[in-house]
């Protein structure tokens, strides 16, 4: 296997470890004993900061390349594209209800319950088919010169804050960096 695939792989099986813990801090929570809201809460952070800010925009360079230069499973590699674009608003909801969960705002534990069942369910659908359907196709299609493509690619990655090219919408918080 490339060495792409394999980290992107070795990524849902750490990302799955996670998940098994929700999983068992919403069982703890669904059945009203002592569950850790805080470390639920750094669960939640970690899932903000590597799978939505590092390892679906791996999978969307990788899947955008595919998708430029090969006609199968385009449907299923399209819609986990779509899918990579809503997850970071999901894990904003849970963090905000978390957050609030520990500073005791008034909130219902169905409610809490219910965000984290359905949050946990669309990541492990979601790993699913990229584990069991999509990363399958990508190992067997792409070839070596495809994957040298990608990781040329991937070296010119643009930093839009601290890169050489500065993105408009960083300008002002640049200017507050390094004044
Ligand atoms: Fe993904
Ligand atoms: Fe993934």
């Amino acid at each position: 296997m490339n060495h792409i695939l394999n980290k992107l792989h070795e990524d849902h099986k750490n990302i799955s470890k996670l998940l098994s813990f929700l999983e068992h801090q919403l069982y703890l929570l669904e059945k009203c004993e002592n569950s850790d809201l805080s470390t639920t809460l750094d669960a939640i952070k970690y899932m903000k900061e590597y799978p939505d800010n590092v390892h679906h925009p791996l999978e969307n360079i990788v899947f955008k390349y595919f998708l430029d230069h090969h006609e199968q499973a385009r449907e299923e590699i399209t819609e986990l594209l779509h899918e990579h674009e809503g997850m970071p608003i999901l894990t904003e909801n849970l963090l905000r209800m978390l957050e609030g969960a520990l500073a005791d705002v008034p909130q219902k534990r169905e409610e809490l319950c219910s965000c984290l069942k359905k949050y946990i369910s669309i990541q492990k659908e979601h790993m699913q088919q990229e584990e069991a359907y999509v990363y399958p196709i990508l190992n067997s299609i792409l070839d070596e010169n495809d994957w040298e493509k990608i990781d040329n690619e991937l070296a010119h990655m643009a930093d839009p804050l601290f890169g050489k090219s500065l993105e408009k919408t960083y300008q002002g918080l640049l200017l507050q960096i390094i004044s």
